[in-house]
C-alpha cells in the first residue's frame, strides 16, 4: 500500500474508499526496480528512466539521492525511494541541522513534483559491525522524519533495509529471531519507530543465497518461486509453505512478532536471482533468473494480495535487484550479473513486469545451462588473459598482505620464486589467496584480473603459469568435491 498513506483521514473516506481501493488495484502493488548505477558503461539517466517507464516499472529505488536522476524523475508517474548513505547517517543522527539540510537538498528540492515516497536511512547497516552507526540509526531515521513533518510532508515514509543477517534464526519461519549481538533497545526503538509511523519493515530477501548455501537439501523449486506443492510444514505454528521466500518473510513476521510488533509490514527491498556467475556458483543462470523473476511478479502483484502464510492477505512492496548488471561491484561473478537488462538496455531474458501475463506461459528459455548442482571438479584460480600489468601489482601486493602466509612460497630462494616476473607471482598469490580465504568471503576476481578456469593452467598455453604450479603447488588448486 505505498500510496495510500495519510489519505484516508478526510471525512471524505467513505465516500471516496471505493474511488481509492480501485486505483490502488490498478496502481500501486505495480513492481519496483533497484536503479544501481555501479557500472562504467550503463545508459544514461534519461536512457535509464525511458527504460523504466516502457517495462511498466511502478516504483523505482535509488541508492543515493542523485541530483541528475531526481530532477529527470519529476514528471514521470514513477514513485521514488532515495537513500541516506551509511557514511552520513551519524553526523544526521546527532544534529537536527543537518537533518533539515539533507531534508532541503535531497527532498524538498524534488519534491512533490518528483514524487518521493521513501527515504531509506542507510544501507544493511547491521551487517556492518560498526557500533556506533547501529546506535546512530534510529536517531537518524527520527530526525529526518522530524524535518518532513515540520515541512508539512506526511506521504514520505522512512525506513531502512536490512540484509536476512538481521536474524539470527530463520529456521523454521516460528523460530525467526533477531540477532542477540545487536542491542535489544536498538531492535526495538526501530520497530516502535516503524509501528508510529506506519513505515515498513524493508528487507533483502534473496532465496538465491539460501538455496545456493544448501542446494542439497533446499528445494530449487522452491527456491524459484514454483508454488504449487507444499514443500515444508512449519509443525511449531502448523503453517504451510509452498516457497523458500515466504518462509523467510515469515521468519521475520515471527521475529517482529515475538517483540510485540505483529502488525508492522514488510517491503522487500531487494531480491532477485543472478543470470549469470562463476563455475563455483550453484544454479546462477539466466533460466532460473528468469523463472524467479516471472513468478515472484505474479506473486507480488497479485490483487487481491496473496501475502505470506503468517500474514495472508498482506499486499508486499516488492523491489527487484537490480535494473542493469551493474560491471564495477567487486566480489563473486555473481555480483555483476544481477540486471534485467544489458549495458545497452536490452532485457538480458524476457520478463513482463506487470504480472499479467498467463501462468502458463512458460519461460522463453530452455535450461541450456544447467549448473543447478555443485561443480564437482577441479577450480583454478589464475591471472585473467586481458589483465593489465599496471593493476597487477597493487593486487598482487594486497594479496600478499592479507597474511596467513599467503606468499611465503614466492619469497625469493623459495619453491614459487621462479620465474620472476608479475604475472606469475600474481597467478601464484590470486590462486594461494582464493584458497585461504574463500570459506571467509573472498572471491577469485581482483577486479577482473583474476578469473576461475577448469582448464588446468599447467597444461594451457593460454594462461601465464609459474612453473611451480604442477610441481608444488598443492594449495592453488582448489577441490570442490563434496
Ligand atoms: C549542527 O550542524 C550545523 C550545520 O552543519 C552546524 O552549524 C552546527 O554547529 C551543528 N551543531 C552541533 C551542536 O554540532
Ligand atoms: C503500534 O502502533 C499502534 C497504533 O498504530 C498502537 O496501537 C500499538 O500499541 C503499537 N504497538 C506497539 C507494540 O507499540
Ligand atoms: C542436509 O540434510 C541432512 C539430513 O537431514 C543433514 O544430515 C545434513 O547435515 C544437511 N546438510 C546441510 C548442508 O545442511
Ligand atoms: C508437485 O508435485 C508433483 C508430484 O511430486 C510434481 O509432479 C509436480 O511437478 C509438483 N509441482 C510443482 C509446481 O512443483
Ligand atoms: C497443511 O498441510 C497438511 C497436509 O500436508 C494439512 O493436513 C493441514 O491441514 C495443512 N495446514 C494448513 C494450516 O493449511
Ligand atoms: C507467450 O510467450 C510467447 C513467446 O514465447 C509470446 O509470443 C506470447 O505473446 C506470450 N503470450 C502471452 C499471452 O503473453
Ligand atoms: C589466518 O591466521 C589467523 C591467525 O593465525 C587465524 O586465526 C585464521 O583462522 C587464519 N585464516 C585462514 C583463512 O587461514
Amino acid at each position: 500500500m505505498y500510496t495510500r498513506e495519510g489519505k484516508m483521514k478526510a471525512v471524505f473516506a467513505f465516500y471516496l474508499s471505493c474511488l481509492l481501493s480501485f486505483s490502488y488495484a490498478l496502481s500501486s502493488n505495480k513492481i519496483g526496480i533497484n536503479y544501481g548505477r555501479l557500472g562504467d558503461n550503463l545508459p544514461s539517466p534519461y536512457q535509464s528512466i525511458e527504460l523504466l517507464t516502457s517495462m511498466k516499472v511502478g516504483h523505482v529505488k535509488l541508492y543515493d539521492a542523485n541530483p541528475e536522476v531526481l530532477k529527470l524523475l519529476s514528471g514521470t508517474n514513477l514513485h521514488v525511494s532515495i537513500m541516506v548513505p551509511n557514511e552520513q547517517i551519524s553526523a544526521i543522527a546527532s544534529n537536527q541541522t543537518q537533518a533539515d539540510q539533507w531534508v532541503d537538498q535531497n527532498v524538498l528540492a524534488y519534491y512533490p513534483t518528483t514524487k518521493i515516497r521513501f527515504v531509506l536511512v542507510g544501507n544493511e547497516v547491521f551487517s556492518t559491525n560498526d557500533l556506533k552507526l547501529w546506535l546512530d540509526l534510529v536517531p537518524a531515521m527520527k530526525n529526518i522524519k522530524t524535518s518532513l513533518t515540520g515541512h508539512n510532508v506526511h506521504n514520505i515514509k522512512v525506513g531502512t533495509p536490512l540484509a536476512m543477517d538481521v536474524l539470527e534464526s530463520t529456521f523454521p519461519p516460528s523460530s525467526g529471531k533477531f540477532r542477540s549481538d545487536i542491542p535489544i533497545q536498538v531492535i526495538l526503538s526501530l520497530m516502535k519507530f516503524l509501528n508510529g509511523t506506519k513505515s515498513f519493515f524493508f528487507i533483502d530477501a534473496y532465496t538465491y543465497f539460501a538455496w545456493s548455501d544448501n542446494p542439497t537439501n533446499i528445494s530449487l523449486d522452491s527456491a524459484l518461486l514454483k508454488d504449487g506443492n507444499v514443500t515444508y510444514v512449519d509443525t511449531e505454528s502448523g503453517l504451510n509453505y509452498t516457497n523458500l521466500l515466504d518462509q523467510m518473510l515469515d521468519s521475520v513476521h515471527f521475529a517482529m512478532g515475538k517483540l510485540g510488533f505483529d502488525n508492522v509490514r514488510i517491503a522487500i527491498s531487494e531480491t532477485g536471482w543472478p543470470h549469470a556467475g562463476d563455475i563455483d556458483q550453484t544454479g546462477a543462470n539466466a533460466y532460473n533468473a528468469e523463472t524467479y523473476i516471472r513468478n515472484l511478479v505474479r506473486k507480488v502483484t497479485s490483487y487481491p494480495p496473496i501475502g505470506t502464510p503468517a500474514k495472508p492477505g498482506i499486499e508486499i512492496p516488492t523491489f527487484i535487484f537490480s535494473l542493469y548488471d551493474e560491471n564495477q561491484k567487486p566480489g563473486a561473478g555473481t555480483e555483476r550479473h544481477w540486471g534485467l537488462l544489458n549495458n545497452n538496455g536490452r532485457p538480458i531474458y524476457e520478463v513482463d513486469l506487470t504480472g499479467t501475463s498467463p501462468v502458463n506461459n512458460d519461460t522463453h528459455l530452455t535450461e541450456s545451462i544447467n549448473n543447478n548442482k555443485p561443480y564437482k571438479g577441479k577450480i583454478w584460480c589464475v591471472v585473467a588473459s586481458d589483465a593489465s600489468l599496471a593493476e597487477l601489482e597493487p593486487a598482487l601486493d594486497f594479496a600478499c598482505r592479507q597474511g596467513n602466509g599467503t606468499c611465503d612460497e614466492l619469497a625469493p630462494g623459495k619453491g614459487c620464486y621462479e620465474p620472476v616476473s608479475v604475472v606469475d607471482h600474481a597467478s601464484y598469490a590470486f590462486s594461494s589467496y582464493w584458497a585461504k580465504f574463500r570459506s571467509d568471503g573472498a572471491s577469485c576476481y581482483f577486479n577482473g584480473l583474476a578469473v576461475q578456469t577448469i582448464t588446468d593452467p599447467s597444461k594451457s598455453w593460454i594462461m601465464p603459469i609459474p612453473k611451480c604450479v604442477d610441481l608444488k603447488m598443492v594449495l592453488w588448486i582448489l577441490l570442490l568435491e563434496s
